[in-house]
């Protein structure tokens, strides 16, 4: 896959050279590009941003710069990439659109500061690629940079090869497969005393079936103290299907 990613801070991005992300890149499965905004600027200031028209604070992103930066790395590809837009007005970013956005061999991100981009970058792109306007979350951040680390990592980890064991996905929180819709219960590891804190007895048990009810109980009970609202959404025949596969 490839990502580029156009940015008036690109040393915001340095965290994509480490760990999952930085070993996918030295390994060739992504080829990330993060590009300087500033660079199809043509002004002495390198300015990126004007007042808004209508009034009100802050400043809006110019399109000029914008324009040409996405013409030059898009170019004539076909098919040409998706452009993902990081901004709180977005679509809600989850685990699903990290699935879909995996699928596409390559992506465009935008991150902005001050009050956004103007409206006509998005429009302009969206006559000729898909544009997802993405919102990682109820708040609102300086800038979308760091909205691209979280979703470049949660796409990459999806990428094949990048994840050591393919079956690392299938518990996660909000994957599909026998925990489907439930959030992960709580893990455990060596040595069997810390403090005066043991190991729940059933994962010493060597019992698959009880422990695989154990995790699911356990995964319900936190999916219903801290995410009540994912409980309705479940579906009581992925319930069943999980016992009947103990
Ligand atoms: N830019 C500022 N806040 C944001 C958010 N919550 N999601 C995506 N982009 C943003």
């Amino acid at each position: 896959m490839r990502i580029d990613v156009v940015t008036i801070f690109p040393e915001y991005l340095e965290p994509l050279n480490v760990s999952l992300v930085g070993k996918a890149r030295a390994r060739g499965l992504l080829d990330v590009r993060v590009h300087d905004l500033r660079a199809w600027t043509h002004d002495r200031h390198h300015t990126v941003d004007d007042t808004p028209y209508g009034g009100g604070p802050g400043m809006v992103m110019k399109p000029e710069p914008w324009g040409e930066a996405l013409d030059e790395i898009i170019g004539t590809a076909t098919p040409p990439p998706a452009l993902v837009v990081p901004t709180p007005s977005g679509r809600p970013f989850d685990q699903e659109l990290a699935v879909e956005l995996s699928r596409a061999p390559w992506l465009v991100f935008t991150p902005a500061r001050y009050e956004g981009i103007d409206r006509r970058v998005v429009d302009e792109y969206a006559e000729r690629l898909t544009v997802h306007e993405v919102s990682i979350g109820d708040y609102v951040l300086a800038g979308g940079e760091a909205p691209v680390l979280v979703m470049v990592e949660a796409v990459a980890r999806l990428l094949p090869g990048v994840l050591g064991n393919a079956e690392s996905h299938r518990d996660d929180s909000f994957a599909g497969g026998p925990m489907a819709g439930l959030l992960e219960g709580p893990v455990y590891t060596k040595p069997p005393q810390w403090r005066d804190r043991g190991i729940p007895d059933v994962l010493l048990s060597g019992h698959h079936g009880r422990i695989a009810r154990w995790r699911r109980d356990q995964a319900l009970a936190r999916t219903a103290a801290n995410r009540p609202d994912l409980i309705a959404r479940i579906d009581p025949a992925a319930l069943d299907a999980h016992d009947r596969a103990e």
